[in-house]
């Protein structure tokens, strides 16, 4: 399983991209506002850095419109991903879109047969919300294993971005369950490091050290 980060902050991304772990970078709407910098100025820096996919997602509701939009983001860079939500006119801009080689993320992806449909319509991604279905008591995991068996089963390419992450505990099911990539907030990331033994391994090995050096 790969990562993705999931902001549109750009010291965030620089940090976790210098760690060597990042394959690309999710945005939506929700996450360019807390930016107060344009929303393609933001695009062009982090598509500079990060030479994997960048989803940046459409605000039309119409596919037409998501179209307009969709391809004024591509022309960016070629990294750029079009985020496009899980409705009819969503799948009508990314079947064209499949057409024309502009890679896709299909998102707010909540059932197996959502994400089955995504696939049909040619897309590259389909983002299925773990934490958002564990908050009204629904099994996000159960969701990702499903949709990766009918991948497997009926050979799709589309890959599975694990979303709406909330710990790291999501991380290692994603990855048991079968998700492509997980597209993580920059706090779980840093939490990915963490064990109290390697802090504590560390603490020892020095002081060992430290004690040699007066013999
Ligand atoms: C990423 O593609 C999604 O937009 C994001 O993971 C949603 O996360 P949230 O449910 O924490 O807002």
């Amino acid at each position: 399983m790969k990562f993705f980060i999931d902001t549109a902050n750009f010291e965030e991304i620089k940090e976790a991209h210098s760690w060597g772990i990042i394959s690309g970078v999710t945005t939506n709407p929700s996450l360019v506002a807390k930016e107060d910098v344009p929303f393609h100025d933001r695009l062009r820096e982090i598509t500079a850095l990060v030479p994997g996919s960048v989803s940046a997602e459409v605000i039309a509701l119409d596919a037409e419109g998501m179209i307009e939009e969709g391809r004024e983001l591509a022309k960016i860079a070629p990294n750029i991903t079009v985020k496009l939500p899980m409705t009819p006119e969503g799948l009508k801009a990314c079947s064209v879109f499949a057409q024309e080689g502009i890679k896709t993320n299909v998102t707010l992806i909540f059932s197996a047969n959502q994400a089955l449909l995504a696939a049909r319509a040619g897309a590259t991604y389909v983002s299925p919300f773990l934490g958002r279905l564990d908050d009204i008591g629904q099994d996000g995991l159960s969701l990702i294993s499903t949709i990766a068996d009918i991948f497997a089963i009926h050979d799709m390419k589309t890959e599975i971005i694990a979303a709406s992450i909330r710990s790291p505990q999501h991380i290692t099911d994603a990855a048991l369950n079968g998700a492509h990539i997980a597209t993580t907030p920059f706090n779980v990331l840093k939490q990915l490091f963490n064990h109290p033994l390697t802090d504590k391994g560390i603490e020892a090995f020095l002081a060992d050290w430290e004690a040699r050096k007066s013999k």
